[in-house]
């Protein structure tokens, strides 16, 4: 589709005001490209919750009655639980709005094609945001990589361990949709969390080849599974090799602003190695980006490596974007499919008991 660039501020409303509004409202404190003119939620306590942050903006209890309130709005921030989102964005784009989306983008390639379908029909932008992809040591370690220091790429390693203890507190409320996600088979940590893997690997390496997929569960509380442990290995189409573990440590205490999520990134190449020690939480408390070649180990000391601020510079490349055009714009409704096909793909290889999909082959 053709997108003309507004010429003034982006006039923006937040649909959904929960757990991660405290993240990704920090891309429009003090940002001129936007100017915030609404804030939507049924729950009454979370408008009143917000309306601190914005006492220009007007509160409505759903998008539908924003949309009937006359209100000109050209963008909404869309923090809704995953379960609402297919529906939720048919509705928003039908209201002329473009919309900046949370992953994962939806369920399953049928409401995703819905979703791409009435975004286009309506001449709106879809994008799904991944804040991971803007998270600068991981900014970094992608630099690197195309630099050629390590040698060619020979293969990848990233590592996840789920704790139980530390962090933020996440309301029941927001526990009762994720439950019904995990009922459902897209499990927290490799539907939802893993999302953000998934993304990273293809950002990094382009189109997925092939995956196999070792998909566990661990009962947590009584009839509610955790998909962990869990293995994935892929291949993309360059040849380069990645594999993902998945832990849960239920008991183990990490320190957090956030989530409590120990996580790695390790890219090998024939000359070296380097690697990114954390990003939600404070697991490992050396620098975030280490790279190593030839007997000697650079370490940055002084990268924002606060996790927040991924959001903070995902949300403010978004919004430059609708004000001024500057590009490309990261990342577009169609990449997000891609995530979603590697996520169904891997569960369409557990299932078979292990053998490779090519998430391509999926309908
Ligand atoms: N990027 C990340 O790292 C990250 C981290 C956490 C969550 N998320 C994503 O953010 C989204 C929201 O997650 P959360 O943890 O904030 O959930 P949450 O349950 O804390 O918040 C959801 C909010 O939506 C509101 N809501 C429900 N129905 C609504 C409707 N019809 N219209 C408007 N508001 C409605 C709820 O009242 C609630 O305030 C999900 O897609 C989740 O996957 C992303």
């Amino acid at each position: 589709m053709s997108f003309a660039p507004y010429e003034r501020p982006v006039r923006a409303a937040f649909v959904g005001l929960g757990r991660i509004y405290d993240l990704n409202v920090r891309a429009y404190v003090d940002n001129p490209d936007v100017e915030v003119v609404a804030l939507v939620d049924p729950s009454e306590e979370r408008r009143a919750q917000r309306r601190a942050d914005w006492p220009a903006a007007r509160t409505f209890t759903s998008a539908a009655e924003l949309a009937a309130s006359g209100l000109e709005v050209d963008a909404v921030e869309v923090l809704l639980p995953i379960p609402l989102h297919a529906d939720g964005v048919a509705e928003l784009v039908g209201y002329g709005w473009h919309v900046n989306l949370q992953k994962p983008i939806c369920n399953d390639l049928a409401d995703a094609n819905r979703m791409l379908g009435a975004a286009a029909a309506g001449g709106r932008l879809l994008r799904v945001m991944d804040n991971y992809i803007f998270y600068e040591p991981l900014v970094k370690l992608k630099e690197i990589v195309a630099s050629g220091e390590l040698g060619e790429v020979t293969g990848y390693h990233m590592k996840m361990v789920a704790s139980g203890r530390g962090g933020w507190d996440v309301p029941g409320s927001t526990y009762e949709w994720q439950f019904q996600q995990m009922r459902r088979g897209r499990g927290t940590l490799v539907f939802d969390d893993g999302w953000h893997k998934l993304s990273t690997a293809i950002w990094l390496f382009g189109p997925i080849k092939e995956v196999r997929a070792w998909v566990g569960t661990t009962e947590v509380i009584p009839g509610i599974e955790v998909d962990a442990p869990t293995t994935l290995v892929w291949e993309h189409h360059s040849g380069i090799r990645g594999v993902w573990d998945i832990t849960l440590a239920i008991d183990m205490y990490l320190r957090s602003d956030y989530y409590t999520n120990d996580e790695r990134w390790e890219i090998t190449g024939r000359r070296g190695y380097a690697r990114v020690n954390r990003c939600t939480a404070r697991g490992i408390q050396q620098p975030s980006l280490e790279v190593y070649v030839d007997g000697e180990m650079r370490s940055y000391h002084a990268l924002d490596d606060d996790w927040a601020s991924s959001f903070r510079d995902s949300g403010h490349h978004w919004l430059r974007w609708l004000h001024t055009g500057e590009g490309p714009m990261l990342w577009s409704g169609d990449e997000a499919v891609n995530v979603l096909r590697f996520a169904l793909a891997s569960y369409a290889s557990n299932a078979a008991g292990g053998t490779g999909v090519d998430p391509d082959s999926l309908e």
